[in-house]
């Protein structure tokens, strides 16, 4: 009798001690730690990788950083957050806008531009799906990246026009050469077909510098239709009421048609905000 109770305890504690490794196991998956966990396995948990501005032996220049490769785009160029969508799913990062099924429409996307005999014509409108989000996203940029200069309202006051001015009438040499922004809701922008808008942000043009090295192409293109919505807030005639000279250039194919809707989503809402 007391030989099974001996046999009993020692038994027993033997399985809890064989427990011991799973518990803490069990705990130590479930703690959170500054330090990385102890890897036994690597995996590819630890790789080189090149830091910016440093040199690499990989390449014969030993630059680091590549270059881009002629006619060819960077996947992030065309990753946009659709806000809507990410509200949902925080991770979702979605390109779906985006569809390059042609040569043609890549050229449409990445140049703004329909490439015919080494000579470019300006594509009429925005190559990409146009949504509200897109138009808020476009909203965002320029108020970063054109509104200090051309203004919020595209009139071409912004903030550093307003500088300028300032230091003009105080006679200061600061002032120098500054060329007033052009007014983005005038007419000589209002008939740029969306393409040359797109070149004008990708390339600059005289005064104003280029901005392809800041702004990711889908985001010149939203900027572009952000551009549309404060040409429309200026002077909210739709289209059709304009007299026939005055009209924008008709939309042809279904990659116009998608830039259409677009407008009519901006015409909408400049249409509400006059009500
Ligand atoms: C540093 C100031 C500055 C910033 C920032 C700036 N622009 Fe400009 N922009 C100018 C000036 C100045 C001109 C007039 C250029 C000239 O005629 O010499 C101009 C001209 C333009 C034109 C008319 C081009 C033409 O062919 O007449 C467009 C369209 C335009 N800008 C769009 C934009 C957009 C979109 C952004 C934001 C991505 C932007 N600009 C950012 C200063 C700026």
């Amino acid at each position: 009798m007391f030989r099974i109770q001996h046999y009993f305890m020692i038994g027993s504690s033997v399985f809890l001690l064989l427990l011991l490794p799973l518990m803490i196991i069990a705990l130590k998956r479930h703690e959170r730690s500054a330090t990385p966990r102890l890897a036994i396995i690597q995996d590819m948990d630890k790789m080189p990788y090149l830091k910016p501005q440093r040199k690499s032996d990989l390449f014969a220049d030993t630059r680091g950083m590549r270059p881009h490769i002629a006619g060819t785009l960077a996947r992030e160029d065309f990753i946009y957050i659709n806000q809507a969508e990410t509200q949902l799913h925080p991770n979702n990062w979605a390109a779906t806008h985006v569809v390059l099924n042609s040569k043609m429409q890549y050229e449409k996307v990445l140049y703004g531009q329909v490439l015919r005999d080494g000579q470019g014509d300006w594509v009429k409108a925005i190559p990409i799906h146009v949504t509200p989000e897109f138009v808020n996203r476009g909203q965002q940029k320029f108020d970063v990246y054109c509104g200090p200069c051309h203004g919020d309202n595209g009139r071409g006051n912004g903030l550093v026009n307003q500088y300028v001015a300032q230091l003009r009438t105080e006679g200061s040499p600061d002032a120098g050469t500054w060329v007033q922004p052009t007014d983005l809701t005038s007419p000589a922008v209002k008939y740029m077909p969306d393409g040359q808008i797109y070149g004008v942000i990708t390339n600059g043009i005289a005064a104003m510098a280029a901005y392809k090295d800041q702004i990711p192409v889908v985001d010149r293109w939203a900027i572009v239709a952000y551009v549309r919505a404060l040409e429309l807030a200026a002077a909210p005639v739709p289209a059709s009421k304009l007299p026939a000279q005055d009209r924008p250039p008709e939309p042809t194919g279904k990659v116009a048609k998608v830039a259409t809707d677009g407008m009519q989503v901006a015409a909408a809402t400049s249409q509400e905000q006059k009500q």
